[in-house]
């Protein structure tokens, strides 16, 4: 930090050093040291201690095929089985794993024992329709204990999952079955969201009505909100029938360390979602460590991760790390906003939280909220069991990380800001909460064993103080493997040649103090945008748009939102005359529902523009960075002595209507 700007630094209390899992910065620089003196004993020395193996596993790193790399391959375990029979095993049985609390405040609590018996009892109803390992299985279901079963079954059983948010459209759904080639697919007859039953059975319907989903052979519906529901004969299933007959327990299948776990479709620069392939032995071991170095998970500890299932958080924060630490987890159903927007700190109080991991958008909707909504602010609760803060999925701002751990935290609350991506399967820079000192808006340092650097376009390190772009030097046991079908992609996206294939490229930018060394990571430096936490590629979105009938040419960017981050705005170009007035403000409407229905609600542009082009180079590209300057209202500084048509500048300046 420069002498002028010398920013507040946040140190853990004496209390929270001392009973730390990673007590004070030397232990945290001993596990750094450990890590680079000998970087696979370091590894597997962390997998022998935290993972219960079937067979051990004699290998580490295997780099024979980079950058496809290999972790712990001739090892064998069951990722189920870690979660679930081993805390039974150890007298956990009764002990609380999920507190769900549903949209309407029911509570129902779930033991080890009986979430075991569940899971068991699914995985033998899937094994009787034949689903067996290997096959790919896609989950469209809300925030619910089902959920969590059905993806601890698919585990039980070698089944690789792959979740699609709830929140996406049929067009998505149907997309996502197809690529992975699912043979099943679980959902719901539909799902609460603040005070609202909406249905999902008749979503999944349309996609499978779409054609391009003859994979699947057997549909499997949780009964939910009781709505209306057309059940395909021999195709569809009550997964509550289904599981009725079955035996409370399941022999766990087997795999090898490098079976994949789960698909995870995420955007990238391109129009098609990538289904980014995880691990099984690899994975689970970050999830653990995580748990135990960034959450400084205790055996008595209430554990609330606010995200949802269908985003790699719920996977890694939810479904796995939480269970496969023997935790008490709450899975909430509903929306931060109802009853009011109090509902998390009623919440947090109601079951004495201690851990509590959530998103910057969601922290500064709640500020809002609370700023205009006395009552709900959260010094009206007892917040005093928190004793960890979490945040995940986008840079938070030093302002609502003040406020958050003022408000919130009471100011003795740590917070650990992840920096992470469904590509790294956990946290991969964040500070450890009883042992790094904190700098609002910072990441700070890398997660020990994880080494990370800032490079230029050569892959040349920076000095500190310079930023560049985020790279992982060395690969680590949680990565993605491959991207499902395609690995020329995975190669091309993550071990570009402009680095020699020899460094992860993350797609961020970042800078590191210059004396600290802390990592604050500056933004996507791809075509990919960050709404509310949510990634979106402007090229997806643009795909959509282009595929409505009246379009003939649309560019999607993002501009800066107080409030969800980034904020999508489309400049599109319409087959026939530029609309002004009332048509122009249907035309907005229009493809607002139009790209809801192809993507999704969260991928709708927030402003369109209406012009008779776009603004090209004399080559025909697009000048994008032009674009981003007209989407946040800045006047044009660039030259634009090379466009072609600078006349239509001014009308794409201007919101339309
Ligand atoms: O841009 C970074 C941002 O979210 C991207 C990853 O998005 P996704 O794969 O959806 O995973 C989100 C949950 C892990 C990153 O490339 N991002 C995530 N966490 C942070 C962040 N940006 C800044 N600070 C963070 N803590």
């Amino acid at each position: 930090m420069s002498n002028e700007q010398q920013p507040r630094l946040y140190y853990p209390s004496e209390e929270m050093v001392k009973n730390a899992a990673v007590s004070g910065m030397d232990a945290y620089r001993a596990l750094c040291k450990e890590a680079e003196d000998d970087y696979e004993g370091y590894w597997a020395r962390q997998a022998r201690e935290l993972v219960e193996w079937k067979k051990p596993f004699t290998q580490v790193l295997d780099e024979s095929n980079a950058p496809f790399f290999k972790w712990f391959a001739d090892g064998q375990l069951n990722v189920s089985y870690n979660c679930l029979d081993r805390n039974v095993n150890n007298g956990l049985g009764d002990k609380v794993a999920l507190i769900f609390e549903a949209d309407n405040g029911e509570v129902t609590r779930v033991t080890y024992k009986d979430l075991l018996a569940r899971v068991c009892k699914f995985s033998n109803a899937l094994r009787d329709m034949g689903v067996k390992k290997g096959d790919r299985v896609v989950i469209y279901l809300p925030m619910s204990i089902e959920g969590v079963v059905a993806m601890q079954a698919c585990a039980r059983i070698g089944a690789t999952h792959s979740i699609v948010f709830g929140g996406f459209s049929a067009q998505a759904l149907r997309d996502r079955i197809n690529d992975a080639g699912a043979v099943a697919l679980i959902t719901s007859d539909g799902q609460f969201r603040g005070g609202k039953a909406l249905p999902l059975k008749p979503i999944a319907d349309e996609a499978l009505g779409m054609g391009g989903c003859e994979s699947i052979k057997n549909v499997v519906v949780v009964q939910r909100t009781g709505g209306a529901c057309t059940m395909v004969e021999g195709r569809d299933k009550w997964f509550h029938e289904v599981c009725a007959s079955q035996a409370e327990t399941c022999e766990p299948e087997w795999v090898d360390a490098e079976h994949p776990l789960f698909l995870l479709y995420t955007s990238g620069s391109t129009g098609k979602p990538k289904g980014v392939q995880h691990s099984t032995g690899g994975y689970l071991l970050h999830a653990i460590l995580t748990m135990k170095y960034t959450f400084d998970i205790k055996p008595n500890d209430v554990f609330w991760c606010t995200a949802d299932i269908g985003w790699v958080t719920g996977h890694t924060y939810i479904t796995y790390g939480p269970l496969a630490c023997g935790a008490t987890e709450i899975v909430f159903e509903g929306v931060p906003t109802y009853p009011d927007a109090g509902r998390f700190w009623k919440m947090i109080q109601d079951h004495k939280v201690n851990i509590f991991y959530t998103a910057p958008t969601a922290i500064r909707s709640l500020i809002k909220a609370a700023e205009n909504t006395p009552t709900v602010h959260p010094k009206n609760y007892n917040l005093s069991s928190l004793r960890i803060l979490g945040s995940v999925g986008e840079p938070i701002n030093p302002a609502a990380w003040e406020w958050y751990h003022e408000n919130v935290g009471g100011g003795r609350c740590p917070i650990v800001d992840t920096f992470w991506q469904t590509e790294t399967g956990g946290h991969m820079i964040t500070p450890l909460p009883g042992a790094t000192p904190l700098v609002p808006g910072s990441c700070t340092l890398p997660f020990p064993g994880i080494i990370a650097a800032v490079v230029d376009e050569t892959g040349t390190e920076v000095p500190n103080g310079q930023g560049g772009i985020l790279v992982v030097k060395r690969p680590w046991p949680s990565m993605i493997r491959t991207i499902w079908g395609d690995p020329e992609r995975f190669k091309k996206s993550y071990y570009p040649d402009d680095f020699k294939g020899q460094l992860y490229l993350a797609g961020d930018g970042a800078i590191r103090d210059k004396e600290t060394g802390y990592f604050t990571i500056t933004g996507r430096i791809d075509d990919v945008l960050n709404v509310s936490g949510h990634r979106m590629g402007t090229m997806e979105i643009e795909s959509a748009l282009v595929a409505h009938e009246k379009v003939a040419e649309a560019a999607v960017v993002g501009r800066p939102d107080d409030l969800t981050g980034e904020a999508i705005v489309a400049f599109v170009v319409l087959k026939g005359a530029r609309p002004t007035g009332e048509d122009a403000k249907a035309m907005i409407k229009d493809l607002q529902n139009w790209v809801g229905h192809e993507i999704g609600p969260i991928a709708k542009p927030k402003d369109i523009r209406f012009g008779e082009n776009l603004p090209k180079t004399r080559s025909g590209k697009i000048m994008r960075r032009l674009l981003r300057q007209l989407a946040k209202g800045e006047e044009i500084t660039q030259d634009t002595s090379t466009l072609e048509n600078p006349a239509i500048l001014d009308q794409l300046k201007q919101p339309a209507g």
